[in-house]
């Protein structure tokens, strides 16, 4: 069984994946902001609160599981909210890399240390879609961001991947969205078990498919 960190896991598709990996016996660190209930408490655009938080937690961990994030502003490209998409590339981007590296450690005392970043469809690169740019583009960004980690950390054995949710009914995806919480859960904790350093770098489908970036 694993010892798994997963952060935003007090609402929509993060407390999905603690429940369901909970129920498979394995050993849950809730991350959470303040107020929230977690094991482990961070505000993840806060790189040294990060840090610090995690400092404190001495054992080791097997998978890290990034999968707080914010929509950002609505704002288009010709009138952009500049603070609101600097503060969506703070969590998305920076905040995803800053939990990782905060937990290298942790990682390291691990038999088989793996980082899955919560992504979106909506970062391909094939879309020309303008609506909600900000996420977008941090989305876009966190997969380079953890395409580079996944090279850096590949001496240490440490695997790093990315991961596509599909449209889930959350906060985030509303009531209309094609999936529930609990399902793709179950899909990508099916991942989570199964990744190897061979598949670093990889993007996939909650479904556990390889896609393109
Ligand atoms: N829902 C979809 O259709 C969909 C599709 C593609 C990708 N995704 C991605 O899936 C992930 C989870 O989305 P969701 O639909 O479950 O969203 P959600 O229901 O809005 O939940 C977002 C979670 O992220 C946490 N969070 C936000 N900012 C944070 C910060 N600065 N520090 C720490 N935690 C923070 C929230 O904590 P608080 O409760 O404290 O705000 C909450 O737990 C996100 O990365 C999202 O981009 C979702």
């Amino acid at each position: 069984m694993a010892r798994i960190l997963i952060t935003g896991s007090n609402r929509g598709i993060g407390a999905a994946l603690a429940a369901e990996a909970k129920g498979r016996g394995h050993s849950i660190l809730r991350a959470t902001r303040v107020g929230q209930g977690g094991d482990v408490i961070f505000d993840i655009s806060n790189p040294m609160q990060v840090k610090q938080a995690m400092s404190a937690i001495n054992q080791p961990i097997d998978i890290v599981i990034n999968n707080a994030g914010i929509i950002g502003p609505d704002s288009p490209t010709t009138d952009m909210d500049w603070t609101a998409m600097a503060h969506t590339f703070a969590v998305n981007v920076a905040g995803a890399l800053a939990v990782s590296t905060a937990c290298l450690d942790h990682l390291r005392r691990s038999g088989s240390p793996r980082i899955l970043t919560i992504s979106s469809q909506m970062s391909y690169m094939g879309y020309a879609k303008s609506d909600r740019i900000s996420y977008r583009a941090s989305k876009a960004a966190v997969n380079k961001v953890m395409q580079g980690l996944a090279t850096d950390l590949y001496p240490d054995g440490i695997a790093v991947v990315v991961v596509d949710p599909g449209w889930v009914q959350t906060d985030m995806g509303g009531a209309k969205a094609e999936l529930t919480p609990e399902e793709v859960a179950t899909g990508i904790i099916d991942l989570a078990e199964r990744v190897t350093l061979e598949q670093t770098g990889k993007f996939f489908r909650w479904t556990g498919e390889e896609r393109a970036f």
